[in-house]
Parts: C-alpha cells; structure tokens; sequence
C-alpha cells in the first residue's frame, strides 16, 4: 500500500513537471504580447519599447527609427523635454500626442530608445574623456583644461568684459557675472524669455564702445502675449552694476510663429559698427528663407540703436525687409567677423547632413532649401541639387552633420600653431573643430576637446585665452597651451 503511494505521487509530480515544461514556451509567447505579472516572464524594457516604437511611431519615423540617427532635437535635447514631446505631441509639426496611449514608464522607455539611436554612433565615439588639468596632445600644440565657471545649465552667449570678467548667458533664461575660477553673480532686469525647445536667452554682445558708454546686446526668443507664438528678438540694454537698465528692443524677426525651432540668435559687429545678427527660417523652410518679405532665414545688419543702414542690400525694395543682409540660409548659430579681412564668416546647422560654412556677402542668396547637401530627418530626400546660379556654394560643408554652435578665429600669441585658424564647436559629437584657413577655404580640419561634451560657444577672450562653453552640465573652460 505504502509503495502505490509513492507510485502516484511520482507520477502525479512527473505530470506536473512534463506540463510545466510544455506550457512554459506559450507562457513566454503570452508574455509578450500581454503584461505577465511574473518578472520571470517579463519582456525587458528595451522590448516593451521597441514594441511600442513598431506599432506607434515607425510609420512616421522609420523602422530602424532612421529619423533619429543624425538627428539635431528641435524641441530641446534634455531626456524630460524629448519625453515632453512625446506626450504632448508638436502640434505644429505634426507629431501627434500618446500621452493617453502610454504610461510613464512606456514614455521614459521609448524616450532612451531614442535617444540611444543618436549616443550609440559608432563614427564618432572617441572613447576619450577629457578630465580638467590633463595635458592632452594634438596635432600642433598640446594643451589642459581650466575650468572657469560650472554649476550652468547651457551658457550660449559669452561677452569678456575689460576688467576681466566674464558676461554668461544661461539658456534659460539667467545672464550671470562670471569671475573666473572665482564667482558667479546673477545679473537682474534680464527679459521673459520662451525657454523651451531650442529658444531662451542666447547671445550677447558688448557695444564697441562699451567701455564708456556699458551698453550690451542680448538675443533671445520672445514671447507674445497669452498665443504661444514667439520670435528672435534683440535687447540693448546699459549695464549698471548688476543690473540691466535703460532697455529697448531694437530687433523684432517678423512674423511670429509657433514653432520653437530654428531661431539663430548670433550677435556680432564689424570694424564699421554694424551689427549682424542671424534668425532661422524658424522650421517654416518653405515660406520662410527664399522669400524677403519676412525676418527668417536672413542674416541682418543694423545699426547700433536697430536703424537701418543705408547701404543695406534691399532697402527701397518694395515688400523686401530692409535689415536683410543675405538670405537663403536654415537655422546659423555661428556669426564671426575676420580679425583680418574684416568679413563676417557664418556657420549654419544643415538638415540631416550639410551644415556649411559661410562668408556672407551683401545681398546674397545661400540657397537653402533649394540647394543643400543634406537631407530630411526621416531619410526622405527633398532636393537633389547642390548647385544652382544665382546661389552661392558653401566654402566646408559638413556629412555627417556635426550639429555647429558658436565660432571664433585664433588671434594673439598664446597658441601660435594655431593663429588665424577658424574653431567650430560640436553640439552633436561634442568636441571642437580646428579649421586651418586659406585663403578664404578650409584646407585642413582636426578634431580638439573630444568628448568635452555639447560645445555650445567657443570665443577668444580678452586675456587672448579660447574660452569654450559646454552644456548639461554647463560649464565654461579656459584652453591653456602647455
Ligand atoms: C504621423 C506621423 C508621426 C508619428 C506616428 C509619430 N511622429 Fe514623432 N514626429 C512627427 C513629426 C512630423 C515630427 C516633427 C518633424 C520631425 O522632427 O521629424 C515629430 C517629432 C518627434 C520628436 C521630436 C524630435 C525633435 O527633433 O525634437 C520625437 C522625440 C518624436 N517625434 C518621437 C515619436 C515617437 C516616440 C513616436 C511614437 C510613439 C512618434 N514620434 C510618432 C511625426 C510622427
């Protein structure tokens, strides 16, 4: 009796285990297309993601997610603010909203799939990290790090002040008082400004004759009242102690839009005091920068108190914006004037693919988007010609797009192997480019500072040191030739 017992009770658990192992592959099935509450069974993160990127969003952007491997963000970089668009959708862009459609979790998922398609680049991840005080060898020359200021969230504009100290503007929204390697002061009467996307407070400029009269220029995205809509707007303000006086906006871009992209932002004078400033086309690349009837898509010259030059290229132009002093051009965040030739030398962010460069010339059409050398984010192609008469050809343009910010050329004895070269930061691969110019082309490039993170300005200061300003975290370092 007792051995029949133990009979069924193996056979009863060999069932069990027999069932056990033939149900477990349809259980593993079932787990993937349900929610198992078993973690065993749990489909992992990265799945659940790619799932949801299959079924909702690869129509639009591609199955392999193409549309976001060489990809610059228009509605900001940080992790909450692509989340953000995810949720709440780009009305004005298309991008519907699937903050109903997923839970938290679901939108943080399929936010670091995304934005794991862009770190993972296998071309130019340098697999170098840069650490404050290190001697670091390039081609010519070798250098450290110095730390100048941290504790920023992204500094975009950088003014050297004749006493040595440093104006910083924050993007969002803060302009500080920088000693360096010492202190940071805020700086009081700064504008409202529409920090989101790629907008906030962004350029800043000193008068040429700042030193008696403390007059500043600020760039930043406006906001309109109460309607969403916003624009690139610039502030001469006087600059009393720490705070800002005397302010009046002397630089409107027309029209106002609802995107919040593409809004240029640089500032810059040349040796006859006119200042240049550059405004993108705003994300409207069909209406906007061939067309002079609006501000996007242009970089303007205008006098120091926002009147118009005479010789400007299209004044008594009927319908044509007087301060347009070139157009044709897509979203430039880099506006420099030769220290020799005096020309103003611009830098512009391309599509998926060619950023140029540029020397701007009065009047002239830079061609975007009839010519270029990129293409559209999802793959798609919406020109095929690089050249046409009547537009003018970039002097370096870039593929991949390096995603440019800021500029400066060399100048003053401190780095003699690099005198007269042009630097271009990298938002995108976040390192500095060194372009060795001659006669007006780029005849050499090497790659500086590699993985010191999102360069959003690079400038010489006063002191004749190269200053260059990262974001996320941001910080401003002194290059130090050894
Ligand atoms: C109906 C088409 C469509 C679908 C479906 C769609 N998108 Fe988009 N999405 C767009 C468009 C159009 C834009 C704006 C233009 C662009 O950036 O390509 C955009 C922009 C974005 C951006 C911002 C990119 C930037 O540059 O800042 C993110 C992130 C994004 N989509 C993620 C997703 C995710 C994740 C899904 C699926 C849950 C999805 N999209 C589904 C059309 C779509």
């Amino acid at each position: 009796m007792k051995q029949y017992k133990i009979v069924i009770a193996t056979i009863i658990t060999l069932i069990a285990i027999i069932t056990a192992i033939a149900l477990k592959p349809d259980r593993q099935d079932q787990s993937n297309v349900t929610t198992s509450s078993s973690m065993d069974y749990a489909p992992s993160s990265e799945q659940t993601a790619r799932k949801n990127y299959q079924n909702y969003c690869a129509s639009c952007h591609g199955e392999q997610l193409q549309s976001f491997v060489d990809r610059k963000w228009q509605f900001g970089n940080s992790r909450t603010e692509i989340r953000d668009v995810i949720k709440n959708g780009e009305n004005n862009a298309g991008m519907p909203a699937y903050g109903a459609a997923f839970s938290e979790k679901e939108l943080n998922e399929l936010t670091d799939l995304i934005m794991g398609v862009i770190e993972n680049d296998p071309e130019l991840d340098f697999k170098q990290n840069m650490k404050p005080k290190e001697t670091i060898a390039s081609e010519e020359m070798d250098y450290s790090l110095e730390m100048v200021v941290d504790g920023l969230e992204s500094p975009w504009g950088m003014a050297f002040l004749p006493n040595n100290e440093i104006l910083v503007t924050d993007k969002y929204g803060t302009l500080y008082k920088v000693v360096p390697s010492k202190s940071k002061t805020k700086i009081t009467g700064v504008p409202e400004v529409q920090s989101g996307g790629q907008g906030g407070l962004m350029d800043i400029e000193l008068h040429p004759g700042f030193e008696t009269n403390n007059i500043i220029y600020l760039s930043y995205s406006k906001i309109k009242d109460g309607n969403g809509l916003s624009t690139t707007a610039v502030l001469k303000a006087r600059l009393q102690e720490n705070q800002l006086t005397d302010q009046e906006i002397i630089f409107e871009a027309l029209p106002y839009l609802p995107t919040r992209h593409h809004y240029g932002s640089r500032l810059e004078f040349d040796n006859d005091g006119h200042l240049y400033l550059s405004v993108g086309d705003r994300g409207r690349r069909d209406e906007n920068p061939q067309s002079l009837d609006n501000h996007c898509g242009k970089i303007h010259r205008i006098n120091d108190d926002g009147s118009i030059p005479e010789d400007n290229p299209f004044v008594g132009n009927q319908g044509a914006k007087a301060s347009i002093f070139s157009y044709g051009h897509r979203n430039p965040q880099g506006v420099v004037k030769h220290p020799e030739t005096g020309l103003i030398w611009t830098h512009e962010h391309g599509p998926r693919g060619g950023d140029e460069i540029n020397i701007v010339e009065k009047g002239k059409n830079y061609g975007w988007p009839v010519i270029s050398y990129g293409i559209n984010y999802n793959g798609t192609v919406f020109t095929d010609i690089t050249h046409k008469e009547g537009m003018e050809q970039p002097i370096l343009y870039w593929v991949p797009s390096i995603a440019p910010c800021g500029m400066d050329f060399v100048t003053g004895d401190r780095y003699p192997a690099w005198k007269g070269n042009l630097l271009v930061g990298s938002l995108r691969f976040k390192y500095l480019e060194r372009c060795v110019v001659e006669n007006n082309k780029v005849v050499h490039q090497e790659k500086l500072l590699k993985n010191i993170g999102r360069v959003r300005n690079v400038k010489m200061g006063l002191d004749g040191f190269i200053y260059v300003a990262v974001e996320e975290p941001g910080v401003v370092y002194r290059v130090v030739p050894k």
